[in-house]
């Protein structure tokens, strides 16, 4: 239970953490990950190096949460290279805007992230007046987000052609120079900025990548969360319903099993602190559950044995997430275990009895009430009293019998 201190003592570099890990989890698609989010960070941080190096802390973050308003499309964003398609997608269309306003929740509790927000809101605004969702034109738009629509674009049309990176690069660019999204000054800057260096390790090796990430955020200025106690429990909030989000069933889903599992942890007479871990592993839980599409997990009939592998992988993702990074890696063994069995008879591992972390075993079966308890496209909601008869039937099937126990005292 080491790693619980890196959360508590030092909010800072785990909200950092956070905000990396969201990214991460944002760009999974199926089973690659994209790193489109730090793509886009990377790129349009080195252009700022020359264009606007005051901004470059709030550049790199826009970089990396720039499409966080698309969370809740079916497909990820980059499948929709061309404008025509992007303008014909309302959800697609709404994406910088509910990006900036999912942004605007954060300056409450932490300084600065409001012109990151300003960014994220203009980052499809095209030179010529073509893009959404204003339809700003030539230095209407803030050069911040210039610099973002073209680090943006050229990730997106590089991944449109195959290899050798040389050819996806110069092709990209091309195509970057023929649509006019951008200004012929910032092309020319892309251009520069990719020309300094040889990019192709940072486009084809992931370790290359998440080294300069690292590296970016070490030197840039940390991001001043306000000290308060409850301040990094309002971000992991604010990420939870980011996460929930995702479905058009689940609002408030990860912040009841937040709730429901310290309220259980606290009945077993846990320790303060790992109390606080459960609930910030209920929190992220589902953060893996971003990878699948969206028509499978609103589908409203049965999934056929893809859709069905598909959505047994995200507690598998949700651990390789958190366990990327350190301030969060303690959590990743308690949240990706929710849907382990006390029979061992659940996923991803299979695990069985005491195997299972006991945080783990306490989030199953918060989920499980919660699910109960909830509107489903597959069910009619019930109510408590009927889900808890539902835990004492599953009472050393499904659940850890102690934890049943503890649940039904206290909600019965
Ligand atoms: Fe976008
Ligand atoms: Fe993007
Ligand atoms: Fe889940």
């Amino acid at each position: 239970m080491n790693e619980t201190s890196h959360l508590t003592t030092d909010p800072q570099s785990t909200f950092t953490q956070l905000i990396l890990a969201l990214s991460t989890a944002m760009d999974l698609d199926e089973k690659v990950k994209l790193y489109h989010g730090w793509q886009v960070a990377v790129w349009a941080s080195k252009m700022a190096e020359e264009a606007c190096p005051q901004q470059l802390t709030e550049i790199f973050y826009a970089g990396l949460l720039h499409d966080i308003g698309g969370i809740g499309l079916s497909d990820h964003i980059i499948h929709y290279p061309r404008l025509d398609d992007q303008l014909k997608n309302p959800e697609v269309r709404r994406h910088p805007y509910r990006g900036a306003q999912i942004i605007r929740m954060i300056p409450m509790i932490f300084k600065g992230l409001h012109h990151i927000a300003d960014m994220v809101l203009e980052h499809h605004e095209w030179w010529t007046g073509k893009g959404y969702p204003n339809g700003k034109s030539g230095d209407e738009i803030g050069k911040e987000a210039q610099l973002l629509r073209a680090a943006d674009a050229f990730d997106v049309y590089r991944r449109l052609y195959p290899k050798p990176v040389s050819e996806s690069v110069d092709s990209a660019l091309d195509r970057l120079a023929s649509s006019q999204e951008c200004s012929s000054q910032m092309v020319h800057l892309l251009k520069k900025t990719l020309g300094r260096e040889d990019p192709s390790p940072l486009l084809r090796d992931e370790a290359a990548l998440a080294d300069l990430i690292r590296q970016m955020q070490d030197r840039l200025h940390p991001l001043t969360l306000q000290d308060t106690p409850d301040t990094l429990e309002g971000v992991l909030l604010l990420f939870a319903k980011v996460i929930d989000a995702k479905h058009s069933y689940t609002a408030g889903h990860s912040e009841r099993i937040a709730l429901y599992s310290s309220q259980v942890a606290r009945a077993l007479g846990l320790p303060d602190d790992q109390v606080r871990e459960i609930r910030y592993a209920g929190y992220l839980h589902d953060i893996g559950k971003l990878s699948v599409p969206r028509s499978i997990l609103d589908k409203p009939g049965p999934l056929d044995e893809e859709e069905r592998r598909l959505v047994k992988n995200h507690p598998r993702l949700t651990i390789e997430v958190l366990k990327f990074f350190p301030a969060l890696r303690g959590l990743a063994q308690i949240a990706g275990r929710h849907h382990e069995r006390w029979d061992g008879q659940g996923y991803p591992d299979g695990l069985k009895g005491e195997e299972i972390p006991l945080g783990g075993r306490i989030l199953a079966v918060a989920d499980a009430l919660d699910a109960l308890t909830s509107d489903r496209p597959y069910r009619k909601i019930g109510t408590f009293k009927e889900a808890l008869q539902d835990l004492r039937t599953n009472r050393s099937k499904q659940f850890d019998p102690r934890v049943v126990d503890a649940t039904v005292e206290l909600f019965g």
